[in-house]
């Protein structure tokens, strides 16, 4: 029997292309090329599984150009550069890869906090630049972490695993989700205390952005919610582009009317807007919350078994839209 066909639409670890090679004929894209979604339409044709990654978007136009695939299985815990609704319709499997990046991802949005609060890569790139000619009673005076009120918008995993972490500073935490935890995770969460939006910006000395995108998330952070946070205030963000407003975000950086910002992610990456290059109040990452090896390795090993499970007629583990199992039925 011929083994099913799947594109893997970039480069990944060798290592999963060679476990996925026991299973399906392989066609890779280890040079890495960034394809046009004509390009991607045509490649995935006459595919059974695509593997694929946050960077290009899934639409319904490459589902519809493409009657066999059965599964879209993305190397990320987002997934919102595929049309999850036009996959069910079509009766395609879609996945992610939950929890395996809750830590990594808290850890990294704690060092992008204390990189912020503290000034720290503003400060090295003046050291590097030859300015450090004396010490200073005020030189880069920033904001404490310790003692402080941390609020994160979007608690599932990876906002409670960074809330634990803040138990280790004496932080206060609130925050605002979609729905209010139960006490357990909420204990669990440095007694996390849940209030509203408007009221976690006005309090939160650093605000936490942790939340999925989707179209109700879109700019939940505009020049509204800036002008609501302290003007001494930090605002991380580690989840999405297109959850901050970054043209507001700019104008408010520049005008000092918040602190600090650190982000990861942005609108349109990675052609953000140039603008944050010539501000010094901001930490710019190029979306690595995820990024330690052992992580973005078990990623792609939970994207692999994702697409392994679904091709071979098993319920994928992290699978999004289970509602493409009831198809046909009834
Ligand atoms: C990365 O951004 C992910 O969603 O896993």
């Amino acid at each position: 029997m011929s083994k099913p066909k799947i594109l893997v639409t970039r480069a990944v670890f060798p290592e999963i292309i060679d476990r996925l090679g026991e299973h399906f004929e392989i066609e890779s894209n280890q040079e890495d090329r960034i394809f046009s979604a004509e390009q991607l339409a045509e490649k995935a044709r006459g595919k059974d599984g695509l593997f694929t990654f946050p960077s290009e978007r899934i639409s319904a136009e490459i589902m519809a150009a493409n009657p066999a695939l059965k599964a879209i299985c993305n190397m990320a815990v987002g997934y919102n550069n595929i049309d999850v609704e036009a996959a069910t319709r079509a009766g395609i499997m879609v996945t992610n890869t939950p929890d395996v990046l809750n830590e990594t991802t808290a850890d990294f949005a704690w060092a992008l906090l204390m990189a912020t609060a503290r000034r720290v890569t503003e400060s090295e790139h003046w050291l590097r630049a030859g300015k450090w000619d004396k010490w200073r009673y005020d030189g880069f005076l920033g904001a404490d972490v310790h003692g402080s009120t941390l609020g994160i918008i979007g608690m599932g995993r990876i906002g409670q695993a960074i809330a634990r972490r803040s138990i280790g500073f004496g932080m206060q935490v609130i925050y605002y989700n979609r729905s209010r935890l139960d006490k357990d995770r909420e204990a669990y969460a440095n007694n996390a205390r849940y209030v509203g939006k408007d009221e976690l910006l006005r309090e939160a000395d650093h605000v936490m952005l942790a939340l999925p995108y989707s179209p109700q998330a879109h700019h939940i952070i505009g020049a509204a919610e800036l002008a609501l946070m302290k003007p001494s205030a930090t605002l991380i963000n580690i989840a999405r582009g297109g959850i901050v407003d970054d043209a507001a975000l700019i104008v408010a950086l520049r005008a000092h009317r918040i602190a600090a910002a650190g982000l990861d992610v942005f609108e349109n990456e990675p052609a953000f807007d140039p603008a944050f290059l010539s501000l010094s109040n901001v930490v710019l990452t190029p979306h690595i919350a995820s990024a330690s090896r052992p992580t973005r390795l078990a990623m792609a090993a939970c994207a692999a078994d994702n697409l392994i499970a679904a091709l071979s007629g098993k319920t994928p583990p992290n699978l999004l839209n289970p509602g493409v199992l009831n198809r046909g039925e009834g």
